[in-house]
């Protein structure tokens, strides 16, 4: 049986290809075959081939209370404990009046690199160019999207950069865009690809990516809370946690699985919500290297009176409009239970999970370890 044409058979008699080509019996393939608020036409157009569904777990963490305001958070993980730690954490930051988040500013970065630059000549004229023309260039990208106008976004700035491969000299512009309540990935590219058809023939060299930057850098949140010494378990807890985070802060190979349980929170409102973990993911790690050392994406310091000061931040481009979000039933459910209202909220709630995930995580291992906790929900399946 051959797999040609495969991407313009139905769902069901791709699954009958599969399972003839594979040998595995009907029922086992008919796992696929489950029903959901999603129509199999639906699912069809969402990514390609598609076979069917695979179902993962959507929970609800309690206790958060962010920026003085309640909330549930829905996530979809499929790794037991995360949404118990979660909660324990935000019950434990509520008795000192829960997480402050900051404000966000929701500017995203688009990329333009221009290649071929033959001389110290062509250089300057890119340069001067740009410097020159950047006004014009932001009112004719704003003109390509009046909504986002409408709603005070736009294209901000554009800024001018200089790397080198070996000799070779690459321009990149850095286009500066508030996406709103969008994640952005669509406004970005839109934009920088309609910059760069206008640059090609104003300037010298090859314009080659147009593309985003998921380092995120002018869109971070920043999340704090006080955990109580007595809740947490006492000061030596208190002090086994902080030397957790000397680990981390000092060994990147330690940073990375700190991080990591970091991601379990964010990943899981950003599955939950409709928004994409793999960017999320990425502006996370290159944002913990960006001093040149892979660093942990939270903080801690001992509080006067003992307790523990946990901070976090990091790049956090979700959105609660556009793409994916505006589309799948079950992220709408999830900004419903959320009641977020703006992708900034969103956000700063999202920071405060992860925190409150990595609090969770470094008390198990500065007490009881956590396999104890983890075999113990893992044993229920
Ligand atoms: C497991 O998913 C996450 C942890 O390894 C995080 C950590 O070690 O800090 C428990």
């Amino acid at each position: 049986m051959s797999l040609s044409k495969f991407y313009k058979k139905s769902i069901k008699e791709r699954r009958l290809i599969i399972q003839s080509l594979k040998d595995i019996p009907l029922s086992e393939m008919n796992l696929l075959n489950h029903e959901s608020y999603i129509p199999n036409d639906k699912l069809d157009l969402m990514i390609e081939n598609v076979l069917g569904y695979y179902p993962l777990p959507f929970g609800i963490a309690t206790h958060f209370n962010v920026n003085k305001k309640e909330y549930l958070i829905p996530m979809v993980i499929e790794e037991p404990s995360v949404v118990a730690a979660a909660s324990k954490s935000a019950k434990i930051a509520k008795i000192h009046g829960g997480f402050s988040s900051g404000p966000i500013q929701p500017l995203m970065i688009g990329q333009i690199q221009i290649c071929n630059i033959d001389s110290k000549e062509e250089r300057n004229e890119i340069f001067e160019y740009i410097h020159k023309n950047k006004d014009n260039l932001i009112c004719f990208l704003n003109k390509q999207d009046p909504v986002l106008i409408e709603h005070n976004g736009g294209v901000k700035d554009i800024q001018i950069r200089e790397i080198t491969n070996n000799d070779q000299l690459f321009i990149i512009l850095h286009v500066i865009v508030d996406v709103r309540d969008a994640m952005g990935a669509n406004i970005i590219n839109t934009m920088v690809e309609r910059l760069a058809d206008k640059l090609r023939p104003e300037i010298p060299g090859r314009i080659n990516l147009r593309i985003i930057s998921n380092l995120a850098i002018h869109r971070v949140a920043k999340s704090r809370a006080i955990f109580d010494k007595d809740a947490l378990g006492g000061k030596e807890i208190v002090k086994n946690i902080l030397d957790a985070y000397f680990f981390a802060l000092n060994d990147p190979f330690r940073a990375a699985t700190h991080n990591k349980g970091i991601m379990n929170g964010i990943d899981a409102v950003a599955i939950a919500t409709g928004n994409d973990f793999r960017a999320l993911e990425a502006g996370a790690h290159a944002f913990a290297s960006f001093s040149g050392q892979y660093l942990p994406l939270t903080r801690y310091f001992l509080h006067p009176e003992g307790h523990l000061i946990g901070e976090i931040e990091l790049p956090l481009a979700m959105g609660t409009i556009g793409g994916m979000i505006s589309k799948h039933p079950g992220a709408q459910l999830s900004l419903k239970i959320m009641d977020i209202n703006s992708a900034e909220e969103l956000c700063q709630v999202t920071a405060a999970v992860g925190l409150a995930q990595n609090l969770a995580a470094l008390r198990a291992l500065a007490d009881e370890g956590i396999q104890k906790g983890h075999m113990k929900l893992h044993k229920r399946i």
